[in-house]
């Protein structure tokens, strides 16, 4: 059975393996490990000195084992988030085992996630996401819009007044 909970700065190590998978979602050999992404700057940025105000983040965990995260946080202008839109928007991240996908954990996660911002009085959340990565079409499901992109890769909101 899976459960989810709040996050909190003892899960730390946890997110870190999850955010390793953000950057890792194609099938097969992956071009940046994850030693090499905890050393990339930008990627690090997303979890550096984790539990500071603003950041908030949800488990899924199964028989008690953690099986995926969603977690957000504000970035600055200086140093933004791939998916950065403005210092009041914070920005998700989100991964689930790769053997625990497709079952709807990463819907709980989203969903639990958002319900937390509207709580805190978050008026919208943003994320990046690759165009052929299918996480896309979950998070059109959930409400999500794109606002800008390139080619290869978009940002999406979320607007947590209007749903
Ligand atoms: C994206 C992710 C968190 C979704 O979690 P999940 O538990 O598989 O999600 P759910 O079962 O609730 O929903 C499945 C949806 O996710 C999408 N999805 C993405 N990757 C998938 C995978 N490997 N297997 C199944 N569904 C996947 C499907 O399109 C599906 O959308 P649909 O229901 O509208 O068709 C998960 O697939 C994952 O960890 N991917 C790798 C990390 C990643 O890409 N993170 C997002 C970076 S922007």
């Amino acid at each position: 059975m899976v459960t989810i909970r709040s996050a909190s700065q003892a899960d730390e190590a946890f997110l870190q393996a999850m955010s390793a998978l953000t950057g890792s979602w194609r099938p097969g050999p992956s071009p940046s490990g994850p030693e090499e992404l905890a050393a990339d700057p930008h990627h690090a940025r997303y979890l550096e000195g984790w539990g500071r105000e603003g950041d908030a983040g949800i488990v899924a965990e199964q028989n008690g084992r953690p099986v995926g995260a969603a977690w957000y946080r504000t970035f600055s202008v200086s140093e933004p988030g791939y998916g950065f839109l403005d210092p009041e928007t914070p920005e998700i991240s989100i991964a689930v085992d790769p053997d625990q996908r497709g079952r709807g954990v990463g819907t709980a996660l989203l969903r639990a996630l958002c319900e937390r911002a509207r709580r805190d009085g978050i008026a919208a959340l943003s994320l990046s996401v690759e165009r052929d990565n299918p996480a896309l079409q979950l998070y059109e499901r959930l409400g999500f819009v794109e606002v800008e992109g390139t080619a290869d890769a978009c940002t999406m909101r979320v607007d947590l007044d209007a749903e």
